[in-house]
């Protein structure tokens, strides 16, 4: 080999080496103290979280983040820094002989909520309640300002209504950066709880031509000219349209993950879903993201079980990862969330088929706005009953009345309700809705036929059971719906960065 490559070789493995005992050595001290180290090695600061498990010992560290409040007494003045790492702030002392500088004066005085700055001092012990620990500040800068009289998000509280119209700066607030937390980590652990069971992860498409629900609530895409068309008073014709065809925003991913399914045995996927129907609800968004495991050789017991395995994996992980945020929410938003999460991790889940459903309704003697009979659609106030005052926690139901389900739930022997399962939840009913698939092909062609939908558009999905057919099954978790229950938040728009509702897609 030539000298000249194997020295460099040699080189490079030493330069490796060398920056693998100098990371350990900074680790190991978890001292910000050597300017050169932090910047040589460390591209990027440590966030306020970081900061704040140190044991303070005079360290020199660095702030940058986002000013909550400023506070001055006779003695300092008080900022308190936040940087969306955690729930906490950093609390930065100025002590008065520092304020004395004319220039530290001017800062001072233009720093107020809202502003970025970025400060270095000493991480010392804190004499405050409720923190171990605080900067010693020698060092501020303001980066960027953020004037009183204009910037809306001032000290007090503000409604959530408030807030919605601010989705931009809304995130900035103690609620909006929790929420985005816990929506960060889930969003994680969906992923952890799948690979760690050997689910392989498919992208299915966003725009298809095919009504995975039969619903018909479904966002149409076009490249064609409406207004031309509307003026010509001619019939549309979709041959023009850029895919050739009518097609649509994806209401659900199943169909297309059901072919991985039928070859990879266990997948999933995770992605946006889109639904024009009109529901101005605390509980529907237009856009909201759906993960959906489909398992082959799966009948609905082992999806139950699935189900109920992956709610409790994620609050457990909420409860276990995301500790401060579930704290803020139980103390600030929904009091006894904590408490009731632990209780779904500890316990199984109810279970009762819809018809077992429908009669525990019926003998509550409950008035209800829509009366329950066998054959009806449960309404989110049946659903809140079974969980809240029959069950007190999550309740899978199962065996719905076909008529009321998709057309690819497998038909049970008695020939009028499918092998679907819904799981409820308390406050607001259903989060996932699922069932074993129809794997007969005779019976789900006669099913397509007898609801007037397409074999052509369906025949792909057909060919899944001409070829290799298996039994299995799957659900849909709504993301946002998880949030919900995990948060304790009671409006969806508020658990998703910019909400997409009716007459509703600003930012
Ligand atoms: O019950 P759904 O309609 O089931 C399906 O879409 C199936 N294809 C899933 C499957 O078996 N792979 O929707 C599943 C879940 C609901 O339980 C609910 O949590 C959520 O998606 N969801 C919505 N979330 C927010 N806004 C909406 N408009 C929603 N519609 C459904
Ligand atoms: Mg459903």
């Amino acid at each position: 080999m030539d000298p000249n490559r194997v020295f460099s070789r040699y080189l490079t493995t030493r330069a490796l080496l060398c920056y693998k005992e100098v990371y350990a050595f900074y680790a190991m001290t978890k001292s910000h103290s050597r300017p050169f180290l932090r910047e040589i090695l460390m591209p990027l600061l440590p966030t306020i979280k970081q900061l704040l498990a140190l044991v303070p010992e005079q360290q020199s560290v660095t702030v940058r983040g986002w000013v909550r409040t400023k506070r001055d007494t006779k003695q300092s003045t008080f900022i308190e820094v936040n940087d969306g790492s955690c729930l906490s702030n950093i609390q930065c002392v100025v002590d008065a002989s520092l304020i004395e500088s004319a220039e530290i004066k001017r800062t001072l005085a233009a720093i107020s909520t809202g502003a970025s700055v970025e400060i270095t001092g000493a991480l010392v012990p804190s004499p405050a309640k409720g923190q171990s620990a605080e900067v010693s500040v020698e060092r501020v800068e303001l980066i960027g300002e953020a004037p009183t009289e204009r910037y809306p998000l001032q000290k007090k509280a503000h409604s959530l209504e408030f807030l919605r119209e601010l989705a931009h700066l809304r995130v900035r607030t103690n609620t909006f950066g929790a929420v985005a937390r816990v929506r960060n980590r889930m969003a994680f652990a969906i992923h952890q709880f799948f690979q760690e069971r050997g689910f392989c992860y498919v992208h299915t498409p966003i725009i298809t031509a095919s009504d995975a629900e039969g619903a018909g609530a479904m966002f149409q895409v076009t490249t064609l000219d409406l207004e031309a068309l509307a003026k010509s008073g001619k019939p549309v014709d979709y041959d023009k349209d850029f895919f050739g065809k009518k097609s649509y925003l994806t209401v659900s991913g199943q169909l297309n993950v059901e072919t991985y399914c039928q070859a990879l045995s266990r997948v999933y996927t995770f992605g946006p879903t889109f639904r024009a129907e009109n529901s101005n609800t605390t509980r529907h968004l237009a856009e909201f993201w759906m993960i959906e495991p489909e398992v082959a050789f799966s009948r609905l017991p082992d999806n139950i079980a699935l189900a109920s395995e992956f709610i409790q994996y994620l609050v457990r992980t909420a409860l276990d990862d995301c500790a401060e945020d579930i704290a803020f929410f139980d103390q600030r938003v929904q009091p006894g969330l904590r408490e009731s999460l632990e209780k779904v991790v500890s316990a199984p889940f109810t279970h009762m088929t819809y018809t077992e459903a429908v009669r525990e309704l019926e003998k509550s003697g409950a008035t209800f706005e829509f009366k329950p009979y066998w054959g009806c659609d449960l309404q989110s106030e049946h659903e809140k009953f079974l969980t809240e005052k029959i069950a007190g926690g999550p309740v899978v139901v199962t065996d719905y009345p076909k008529e009321i389900k998709a057309f690819y739930m497998k038909q049970n022997e008695d020939g009028k309700t499918v092998a679907a399962m819904d799981v409820l939840v308390p406050r607001f009913g259903e989060i996932i809705g699922g069932s074993e698939r129809e794997w007969r092909l005779d019976i789900l062609e006669q099913r397509i036929e007898s609801l007037g939908l397409s074999k052509e558009v369906y025949s792909w999905y057909l060919d899944l059971r001409r070829f290799g057919s298996t039994p299995h099954s799957g659900f849909g978790l709504g993301f946002e719906r998880l949030l919900l229950y995990i948060t304790g938040m009671t409006n969806i728009r508020d658990v998703i960065p910019f909400p997409r509702a009716p007459r509703q897609a600003d930012f």
